[in-house]
């Protein structure tokens, strides 16, 4: 800010001091209080409004007064003899220098601000809740895509949705179902419309499909698929009631319950190519597969390095830094093991955190034992729900 100094007359213009007549006084105080009280001012800097004035007996009590009058005690600062005009610019480039710190500060402290939010958010991630609905997704029997009423959890679950959306109206947050070509079960879809970049979208997901590979084979065998994956699904829908608290969001946060992926991707890859081939824009999409079994340590995950962007591996460090203090093991499928992989072939930067290493992974998953049992941990799973609250956060506001 540029200090653009005014200089009144008075005997005083052609010297630096500012000297006062024997019987008044200098004053440096706010060019308002001084037009109050009638009082002509020295100098005045017309960007922060101080001035300086030269006042008699009389004149002070005015101030006073009129400062009084304000809810202010004097109202100005008596200057002794040597303050010249030297002084005064200095005045002025402190408080400007003052203020500068302030904004800065202030745009820090918006910054914490955001990140309290998020820590918040993140401290509340309640394990209970995420077995509420692992328990409630594994009692379907089989969630299987080729299964004889392949998209009644998906209803169900999109009925449970638009009941919780109803108590945050006002975001217009919405659900749907989308149909494919290459199974009859569908993706479900919760979008929450973005505020000042809604084109841009920030999009996690699970698939909400399982499968019995055992002897009955996937149409007569039960598959609970409480770990893969009821166990992500569970972890997102734990996410996003928090999400919800924290909205709106500068960008659109899409979620994702994928359907077939069991059956080799196939609700995500119709997804992803439809997303590609409408240019749509997904600044980043979260993966989360297996989430409930911590078979590296509880205070390890892994992050798959394949099919996934080295920015959002990074952002998943900085998460970590900020949020979670776990361990993350680099590690790989070896080949598109998720729903990420869809994406990331489409081209969309992806990121695919999981339970553990791949050998040291749950060795239930596809059968009738991938259930709720002795080795799960509904703390691992919060680790993940975390995870989508900060991807969220972040990325949405960016
Ligand atoms: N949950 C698994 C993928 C997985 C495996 C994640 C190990 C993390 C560690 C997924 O549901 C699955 O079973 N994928 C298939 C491949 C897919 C293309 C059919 C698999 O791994 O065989
Ligand atoms: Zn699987």
């Amino acid at each position: 800010m540029k200090t653009r100094l005014s200089v009144t007359m008075g005997s005083f213009l052609f010297t630096s001091l500012l000297l006062a007549a024997p019987n008044k006084k200098l004053v440096l105080t706010d060019i308002n209080l001084l037009e109050q009280a009638n009082i002509k001012p020295l100098l005045v800097d017309e960007a922060t409004g101080i001035a300086t004035a030269e006042v008699s007996g009389l004149q002070e009590s005015m101030l006073i007064r009129k400062s009084h009058e304000n809810g202010r005690c004097a109202g100005f600062e008596l200057l002794d003899n040597n303050f010249s005009k030297v002084d005064f610019k200095k005045v002025i480039s402190q408080i400007n220098a003052r203020k500068k710190m302030d904004e800065k500060e202030m745009k820090s402290f918006r910054r914490l601000r955001s990140r309290t939010a998020v820590s918040e958010a993140i401290a509340n991630v309640s394990p209970a809740n995420i077995k509420g609905w692992v328990d409630w997704l594994s009692a379907f029997g089989t969630r299987y895509h080729k299964g004889p009423k392949p998209n009644d959890h998906v209803v169900a679950l999109q009925n449970r949705l638009d009941e919780e959306l109803k108590k945050y109206s006002s975001l217009k947050a919405s659900t749907s179902l989308i149909s494919h070509t290459s199974t009859g079960q569908k993706t479900l879809r919760l979008t929450i419309p973005g505020k000042t970049r809604p084109e841009e979208i920030v999009a996690m997901g699970a698939h909400l499909d399982s499968i019995n590979m055992g002897f009955l084979g996937p149409t007569n065998g039960k598959a609970p698929g409480s770990d893969d994956d009821a166990s992500g699904s569970a972890s997102i829908l734990e996410a996003l009631g928090h999400i919800l608290e924290m909205a709106p969001y500068d960008r659109t946060i899409e979620m994702f319950w994928y359907a077939g992926e069991e059956a080799g991707l196939l609700g995500s890859k119709e997804v992803a190519a439809s997303y590609k081939s409408e240019s749509k824009k997904v600044v980043g999409v979260l993966q989360l597969d297996m989430t409930l079994y911590p078979g590296s340590g509880g205070n390890n995950i892994a992050s798959m390095t394949d099919y996934t962007s080295p920015e959002m591996r990074n952002l998943l460090t900085e998460f970590n830094r900020l949020y979670l203090n776990v361990n993350i093991i680099d590690d790989k499928c070896g080949y598109g093991c998720s729903d990420h992989a869809s994406w990331y072939k489409n081209g969309y930067p992806t990121l695919m955190p999981t339970e553990a290493t791949f050998n040291q992974m749950n060795k239930q998953i596809h059968g009738v034992n991938d259930t709720v049992n002795s080795g799960s941990s509904f703390e691992h799973a919060a680790i993940f729900s975390k995870i989508a609250i900060a991807f969220a956060s972040h990325l949405a506001n960016p």
